[in-house]
């Protein structure tokens, strides 16, 4: 997931850098201002000739051809099967860098690549989030305990295609509220699925997580966000896992790839960034945080789950 940054994208799907879109203070353009044929109020001050220069072109969602919808199918099943090898060896007393380090000689030895090492300096093959760890936990000496709740969230690149997806695991005997945050999340993600087909706006998933969440007492993080997926990790749509106004004019067209990966909370949305290592988010009241991921492809005939395991859960699981 990706927190909205300056030079971002902006969620909102226009294309625009997020510092020049809904991230300055100022109107964004091409969207605030439909009484004016839905430029900005800058661009509308100026000539015509001068407002459609100076208007930035709009930056689509990569659409991929038949050929690439197959590279990105072959990323997301390897790492699916990844995703079930890291199922059979954690558990109580397994150390986190253990598991990193399965994940890369793995990945590396089938002759692919572990996106997370080096990507924008992040140190690790993995992110292992325990308990109150929103997001971006970075793998550590950590001895996994009865109880804890770990999200291992993984990501390869195959062929030059990335697949994401990430579950969040329950390690022993695990308390009611720690089992209820994780069906929330796992819930919220299939929710998110469910609600969209060819040519659905991209508030449609925050819609029909919010619902879930709110309805059984929890939060939504906001801070981070689904994406677009392709030859780069992090590119447009903007998910948002909330309904995001802006992301109403944002449409899920055939041949696009993302993600969505629901971020639960049980207390307060809100999330605080490790000052030191400046990755490791987590809930700002310590309470517990869960999260699933899929990377999906939009079809003409409906959403595919790309990064479906053998032996995870599946839509009806009870945690
Ligand atoms: N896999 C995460 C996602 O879902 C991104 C992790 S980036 C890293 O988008 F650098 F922290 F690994
Ligand atoms: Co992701
Ligand atoms: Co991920």
């Amino acid at each position: 997931m990706v927190k909205t940054k300056r030079n971002d994208p902006c969620p909102c799907g226009s294309g625009k850098k997020y510092k020049k879109c809904h991230g300055s203070s100022s109107p964004p353009a091409g969207q605030a201002a439909p009484a004016s044929g839905g430029r900005s109020l800058v661009s509308s001050l100026l000539s015509p000739s001068t407002a459609l220069r100076t208007r930035p072109r709009r930056r689509r969602a990569p659409i991929l051809s038949a050929g690439e919808r197959d590279g990105m199918r072959a990323a997301g099943k390897f790492n699916a099967h990844l995703l079930d090898l890291v199922r059979e060896r954690i558990g109580p007393g397994v150390k986190l860098v253990d598991l990193d380090d399965f994940v890369r000689e793995y990945t590396q030895d089938a002759g692919h690549i572990p996106a997370c090492l080096g990507y924008k300096g992040y140190p690790k093959s993995s992110c292992t989030s325990v308990n109150e760890v929103v997001c971006h936990g970075i793998p550590d000496e950590y001895e996994l305990q009865p109880g804890d709740i770990v999200n291992v969230d993984l990501t390869s690149i195959v062929d030059g295609w990335h697949g994401d997806q990430s579950e969040t695991f329950l390690i022993g005997e695990c308390s009611e509220e720690a089992r209820g945050v994780t069906q929330c999340a796992f819930d919220c993600l299939y929710a998110g699925i469910e609600a969209i087909g060819p040519g659905s706006r991209v508030i449609e998933i925050g819609e029909a997580i919010v619902e879930i969440a709110h309805e059984r007492g929890y939060s939504v993080v906001e801070m981070f966000q689904g994406h677009g997926i392709g030859k780069t990790f992090h590119t447009d749509p903007g998910v948002p896992h909330y309904p995001e106004p802006r992301a109403a004019n944002s449409i899920l067209e055939p041949g696009m790839c993302f993600t969505i990966e629901p971020m639960i909370n049980v207390g307060k949305k809100g999330c605080r960034v490790d000052k030191r290592d400046g990755w490791t988010a987590r809930t700002v009241d310590g309470k517990l945080s869960a999260q699933f991921e899929h990377t999906l492809l939009m079809t003409e005939e409906g959403v595919e789950i790309l990064t479906q395991t053998e032996h995870g859960p599946r839509p009806g699981h009870r945690f």
